[in-house]
């Protein structure tokens, strides 16, 4: 036992070591986190799910609400951390010191710590309140797109264009969507990064979200809602076209489905679509053909699988995680074919145990099947 400050302790290490020493732990620890947080935050690595990268000015309303909130909460850091440290340092218990003045009860300091923080607070509500009303909104003459909530997948319809496609919503640059949501299922929310912030989709209700993408590309997207075992798998792609290149792809689309030449091998692979369990989920919209295929139309409200109408023309399926990178397409359609709750736990595509032939004729027809 030793006497330190004058009293009692029950380590006899110099205690001022041990502090510097925990000190200067916690210092390269928070400097350590801070260095990699400012890494993910400025650096524009390959990170697609990263809101500091804006594309369109609906993100960018986000993005400068983001900055200023961000900065001024930094000061606010700074400031109050900075007045921690002056009073730990300057103010630490030293040897015969006499008891500090007690602020208990200080109504003018309660006053100040009380108003400053409200008024801070008043002046961020004021964009923010501003931006959300913004946000909450599309312009009704928005081009409309539905988009309609899996487990695990996002189905988009296009109302006026008469398409209904399934894991890439396929939009023209520089105009706005607006995407008109709900759920089949549970609730999911809809949420590209570059795009937008995140809106629920509800079962049984409606909600909307401004869209926009200011340059053709491809925007990922991720549901942002636990929906179940594959939320994880549930992506979403927005691929945003130039305007000339997205009136071509809605005239594609508008056109049904090919059917394929009888005797050919996507004819065999046709055949295999049609006699296994595939057409109770997955409707194909076939054009009045000399071969007497049916329209596969599966009903509102029934359990639905993606539209596989034109699925060639989608270049990620499977709640669009396939392909992964690395794989081709064909690798990725042969891995999903023959095991599907393997790729996806819990998939609601069962495995039908098809043989490898007949995966290797689907594939075939789903190549073909423009
Ligand atoms: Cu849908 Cu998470």
């Amino acid at each position: 036992m030793k006497l330190v400050g004058g009293r009692e302790t029950s380590y006899d290490a110099e205690p001022m070591a041990g502090f510097k020493r925990t000190l200067a732990r916690t210092l390269s620890l928070v400097g350590a986190t801070v260095f990699l947080a400012s890494c993910s935050l400025f650096e524009k690595v390959d990170q697609p799910l990263t809101t500091f990268d804006p594309a369109g000015p609906f993100a960018e309303r986000i993005d400068g609400l983001f900055w200023p909130v961000f900065w001024i909460a930094t000061g606010v850091f700074v400031l109050v951390e900075g007045a921690i440290l002056v009073a730990v340092f300057l103010f630490r218990d030293r040897d015969g010191a006499k008891e500090p003045k007690q602020l208990h009860g200080n109504a003018k300091l309660e006053v100040i710590w009380t108003v400053i923080p409200a008024l801070i607070l008043a002046v961020i509500a004021v964009p923010t309140v501003s931006a959300i009303f913004e946000l909450t909104e599309c312009d009704p003459d928005a081009m409309q797109v539905e988009v309609v909530g899996h487990q695990w997948w996002f189905e988009y319809n296009y109302p006026e264009e008469e398409i209904q496609t399934a894991n890439v919503m396929v939009v023209p640059a520089g105009e706005e969507i607006c995407a008109v949501m709900t759920s089949a299922d549970v609730l999911h929310n809809f949420w590209i990064p570059a795009l937008n912030g995140k809106r629920y989709l509800v079962p049984g209700q409606e909600t909307v979200l401004r869209l926009q993408a200011d340059e053709p590309g491809e925007y990922w997207g991720h549901c942002a809602e636990f929906c179940g075992l594959s939320h994880s798998l549930m992506r979403a792609r927005v691929q945003a076209v130039e305007p000339a290149e997205y009136d071509a792809w809605v005239a594609s689309q508008q056109q049904p489905a090919n059917v394929p030449e009888e005797g050919s091998i996507e004819w065999d692979g046709l055949q295999v679509f049609l006699s296994r369990q595939c057409t109770q989920c997955h409707t194909v919209d076939f054009e009045d053909n000399e071969q007497g295929i049916q329209d596969n139309i599966v009903a509102d409200g029934a359990f639905e699988g993606p539209n596989l109408t034109h699925f060639s023309t989608r270049n990620v399926f499977a709640g669009a995680v396939l392909p992964e990178e690395g794989e081709t397409r064909e690798q990725a359609l042969k891995r999903w074919l023959a095991d599907p709750p393997q790729v996806k736990p819990g998939s609601f595509m069962p495995d039908l145990a098809l043989t490898e032939q007949e995966i290797d004729l689907l594939i075939a027809w789903l190549g073909g099947n423009q």
